[in-house]
């Protein structure tokens, strides 16, 4: 992260035995002046990727609103983008807060250096495209938030995501009341169909690492997240896949007592062009993958800071 070190981080120099206290007593932590430098570390590592996650929806979701069926549907995606960019504000302020440097973060930073999960990263070509990603990306987004939202034991955040978890909850619906709307047509849902073939997957990555090849740690101990990365993934499932089932979407997991079991080679290769799952792959092979970022990372990097840099070169 291209966090410049500010002389305000010197105010956060609290022991751990402090923090730890302040939270055993039941209070939140509200600012610089409760955290220990780990503290101050894990909480803008976390809201990092959650704004970045939330920037970078905004383009992905702009491009394929224009395959809008019409006007207003077009307007409805538009202000799904505008949510997107107020949540990612949220984050970005707090991290001014907390002593970043808001415009290096943003403006100035390079494309492969944003956190947030690769499926944004391959483009969303149709409005089948656009609505399946408000059903399981913004449920991705959803899952995450939500368990923040319960166990961060940062004030500020905690408190913000009171309206961001409303927001989401709009997208979602709209997501899937497309995603019903199309499946009633045959050939509509084929596309949607084909849609959920790569996205399916490509959601469930989204999660991380299985429990057993990542350690939490001071993650958990701080409540910068309460469910590990299996659990946000079980969750997940257990609020897509019943869905997709009604609408008669097929998709690799099924239900085995009170758990959700994946059908498929998981991890596996995936052909980014082509938006097709290949053969299995390890964890290492997957992370090579993110690391490199996908084909739409420089080009939505380059549309958001695009702005900026007209204005800094005319100034
Ligand atoms: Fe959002
Ligand atoms: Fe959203």
């Amino acid at each position: 992260m291209s966090s410049a070190t500010t002389p305000i981080e010197e105010l956060a120099q609290r022991s751990e035995d402090d923090v730890r206290e302040r939270l055993a007593a039941g209070k939140l932590v509200e600012g610089l002046q409760h955290m220990s430098p780990a503290y101050l570390k894990g909480i803008r590592r976390i809201l990092t990727v959650s704004a970045d996650t939330e920037l970078v929806s905004a383009p992905a979701y702009l491009r394929a609103a224009q395959h809008a069926p019409a006007l207003n549907n077009f307007g409805s995606a538009v202000s799904i983008c505008q949510d997107e960019l107020a949540h990612a504000h949220i984050g970005y302020r707090l991290l001014g807060d907390l002593g970043v440097d808001m415009n290096a973060l943003i403006y100035e930073r390079e494309a492969k250096a944003f956190k947030y999960p690769y499926a944004f990263d391959v483009p969303l070509d149709s409005w089948h495209e656009l609505v399946m990603a408000n059903a399981l990306y913004d449920q991705a987004g959803f899952v995450l938030l939500s368990d923040v939202h319960a166990t961060s034991t940062f004030g500020p955040w905690k408190r913000a995501l009171a309206k961001v978890d409303k927001e989401e909850t709009f997208h979602l619906r709209h997501g899937r009341t497309w995603v019903k709307k199309l499946c009633a047509d045959p050939v509509e849902k084929r596309r949607v169909q084909a849609a959920a073939d790569w996205m399916f997957v490509l959601t469930l990555e989204w999660f991380g690492l299985p429990d057993d090849r990542k350690r939490h740690g001071i993650q958990l101990e701080y409540g910068f997240k309460g469910l590990s990365n299996d659990e946000l993934r079980q969750a997940w499932m257990a609020a897509v896949v019943p869905f997709l089932e009604e609408v008669g979407i097929d998709v690799p997991a099924h239900r085995d007592g009170d758990r959700w079991v994946i059908d498929c080679a998981f991890p596996r290769a995936f052909d980014e062009e082509a938006k097709r799952w290949g053969d299995p792959i390890t964890w290492e092979e997957v992370m090579v993958r993110w690391k490199a970022r996908g084909p739409m990372n420089e080009a939505y990097v380059e549309r958001l800071q695009r702005g900026y840099r007209q204005r800094a070169a005319h100034a």
